[in-house]
């Protein structure tokens, strides 16, 4: 997709007011495709280059996660568990397993980041059709920033064998579904404070699995039960883009320096028009403007079609958030962003 093409895009959905005098001020300034515009942004802020990714077991069946890989039996130790707000991964059916070294405990402290003790692992499957088509792996083998590795196993046609895929692969299995490479991995994850995505008091708190959690060792205590701030739609989308979009926006990892916008739910708050999420996007200017140099807003109450955020969510080009890891619009997620927009007080 090229930057004039993307500009277009965004003029269709009625960001732009003259998309013939389509300029290059409306694309952020590098490359042409959202990746290398998360690199450039990152270099930007002036963060941390990253060393080289610590080499990876070959296999899957190397990594611990079945003490019978044939029979698919989980090791001692490994426990199954769902997110409250999962991550969309264009329809793709997903299973996630954590394991916490014997007589170790994550440290939830800080209720808004947990940090995890070395030795720590988490895989995630995914089903396309019913076929597996990848495992994601994630360990933690020291402290950060260089103590994370991770890498996906790509499962072969018979399901009998699933090796390390650290480049990636385009439509896996014949399918529209494409395996991540370590950089890809790297990008979100590190947006975290601690390698770690979705264990933590928001993700967990389903009435159960933090209780559970608790009982099988790997928590020191059970954390208070978190509640995403308002009802109905106002909830639904704080939560969804808790889940989606608040690993990199929020104020520690990787990203915290590129860009203002926030959309983490924090443990403290519960008002909805406290959060980050309402005071960093609503009649906020963003950093990219239109033709005639005036920004975007991050949103417009009662109008989703002059909400840069709306406007990104749709969008799988250059403008596409999350910039990586999707090729599909939710629109599931995008119409309830859209009637939480046309609801909110003008
Ligand atoms: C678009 C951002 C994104 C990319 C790219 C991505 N992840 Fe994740 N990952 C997430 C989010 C968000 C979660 C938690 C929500 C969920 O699981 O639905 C997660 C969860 C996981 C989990 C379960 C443990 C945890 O952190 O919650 C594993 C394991 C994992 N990812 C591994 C990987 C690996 C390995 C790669 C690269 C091959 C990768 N991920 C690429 C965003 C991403
Ligand atoms: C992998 C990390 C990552 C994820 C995940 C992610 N973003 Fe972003 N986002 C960025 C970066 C980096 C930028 C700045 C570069 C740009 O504008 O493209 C950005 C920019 C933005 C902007 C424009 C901010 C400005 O000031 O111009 C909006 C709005 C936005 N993201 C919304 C979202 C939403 C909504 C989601 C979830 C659906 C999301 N992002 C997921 C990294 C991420």
């Amino acid at each position: 997709m090229t930057m004039r093409a993307a500009v277009v895009a965004l003029s269709g959905a009625g960001l732009i007011a003259c998309a013939s005098s389509a300029s290059t001020t409306l694309a952020p300034d590098a490359g042409g495709d959202a990746t290398s515009d998360v690199r450039d942004a990152r270099d930007a802020g002036g963060v941390r280059e990253d060393p080289p990714p610590p080499p990876v077991p070959p296999t899957l069946a190397e990594t611990g996660l079945y003490e019978d890989f044939a029979a698919k039996r989980l090791s001692k130790g490994v426990v199954a568990f769902d997110v409250r707000w999962p991550l969309w991964s264009d329809g793709a059916e997903k299973q996630r397993y954590l394991y916490v070294p014997a007589g170790k405990t994550i440290d939830i402290a800080d209720p808004d980041h947990w940090a995890f003790p070395a030795g720590t692992k988490a895989w995630k499957e995914f089903r396309v059709g019913g076929k597996l088509i990848e495992t994601r792996y994630v360990e933690k083998t020291g402290e950060p920033p260089i103590g994370w590795r991770y890498v996906a196993y790509a499962w072969s046609e018979d399901q009998a064998t699933a090796v390390a895929a650290p480049g990636g692969v385009r439509d896996a299995l014949g399918t529209t579904h494409d395996i991540p490479d370590q950089a890809a991995c790297e990008q979100c994850h590190s947006g975290t404070r601690d390698g770690i995505i979705g264990v933590g008091n928001v993700q967990l708190s389903d009435g159960k699995t933090l209780a559970s959690f608790t009982s099988l060792g790997l928590l020191p205590a059970v954390p208070a039960e978190y509640r995403v701030p308002g009802t109905g739609v106002v909830q639904e989308v704080l939560g969804y883009l808790h889940g989606n979009c608040g690993y990199c926006h929020s104020d520690v990892g990787r990203w915290s320096t590129a860009r203002g916008v926030r959309l983490r739910l924090l443990f403290a708050i519960s008002d909805p028009a406290k959060t980050p999420t309402y005071l960093t996007t609503i009649n906020v200017p963003m950093s990219h403007s239109d033709t005639d140099g005036e920004p975007f807003i991050g949103v417009v109450p009662g109008d989703p079609s002059r909400s840069h955020l709306y406007q990104r969510i749709t969008k799988r080009d250059f403008w596409a958030m999350p910039p990586v890891g999707s090729e599909v619009v939710d629109e599931v997620a995008a119409a309830k962003v859209k009637s939480w927009i046309e609801g909110l007080p003008r």
